[in-house]
């Protein structure tokens, strides 16, 4: 084989849609977020004799390089394509100095857990999801309006549409700022409207003691009724456990971390 790695074109969609259709059992995501990939710039490809097989797509925030949507063809798994194209993105990171790369992968998918832990990923946490219906309800929790009242949540990880960034001063201001982290007592939720799906609103991040956290469920419930949201997407990270009436739980995830130095 004489494989390539290679940024993405807009003539590699066709052939990589072809196997990004029912890569899981609930089909694939790739479709929907293709075309804002190949405009990111962070779409790469690999090709063996100009037939694409494989791709793979990252995003930076500050040090950090996140992984996502790692696909290859059926026909040529095995062959270590997936490594290459991660090796790849860890190469471009570490020419920007990231010093650190994050990848996500569902509890259940065991041979990209295998691969991942192949190159060195290893499990920082593991993450529940769960849907919430929005619907108008009254909440005792407040939009945080002081950065410092969250303060010793730095260094801790959040999730912002499915990528996992980790709290910092800075972060935390802006999303103090767009009036993003809400509390209660002492029960701390930060939401996000997905930039995938505009129905869709998220809590990427929640801490607090169970009944604290009662108050911040009502309150993105309420925001995503305020929001006109088809559904609310909880994330949360072990130990905290929802299940309560209004939620469902769904899947586990395991974010998993790579030091580049
Ligand atoms: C996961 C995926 C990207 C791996 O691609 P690949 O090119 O076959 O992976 P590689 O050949 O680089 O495999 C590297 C290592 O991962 C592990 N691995 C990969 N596929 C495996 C499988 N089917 N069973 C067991 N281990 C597997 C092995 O340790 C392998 O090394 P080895 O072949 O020397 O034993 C590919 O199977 C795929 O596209 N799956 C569907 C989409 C998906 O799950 N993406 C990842 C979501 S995060």
């Amino acid at each position: 084989m004489l494989l390539r790695i290679r940024k993405a074109k807009t003539s590699d969609k066709e052939s990589i849609l072809k196997f990004c259709q029912d890569t899981f059992s609930w089909g694939d995501y790739i479709p929907s977020v293709w075309d804002a990939w190949l405009k990111d710039g962070g779409l790469t490809v690999i090709e063996n004799d100009n037939e694409p097989l494989g791709m793979c797509h990252h995003d930076f925030l500050k040090n950090q390089i996140w992984i996502e949507g790692l696909r290859v063809n059926p026909s040529f798994r095995r062959r270590g394509l997936a490594s290459r194209l991660v090796r790849y993105s860890e190469k471009i990171a570490k020419r920007r100095n990231c010093t650190v790369s994050r990848m996500l992968i569902a509890q259940e998918n065991r041979k990209s857990l295998k691969m991942a832990k192949s190159l060195g990923y290893i499990i920082e946490s593991r993450w529940w999801l769960y849907y919430a219906k929005p619907r108008k309800r009254k909440s005792k929790a407040i939009t945080v309006s002081n950065p410092t009242c969250v303060k010793e949540f730095a260094f801790q990880t959040f999730t912002e549409s499915w990528r996992w960034y980790e709290l910092d001063r800075h972060i935390i201001r802006r999303l103090v700022r767009n009036g993003r982290i809400i509390a209660y007592k002492n029960a701390i939720g930060i939401w996000n409207k997905s930039n995938i799906d505009d129905c869709i609103v998220q809590l990427g991040y929640l801490q607090g003691t169970t009944s604290a956290i009662q108050e911040i469920i009502k309150f993105i419930q309420n925001k995503g009724y305020l929001l006109k949201a088809r559904k609310i997407q909880i994330l949360v990270s072990d130990p905290v456990d929802l299940r309560a009436k209004t939620v469902n739980k769904m899947m586990p995830f395991y974010l998993l971390k790579k030091d580049l130095l």
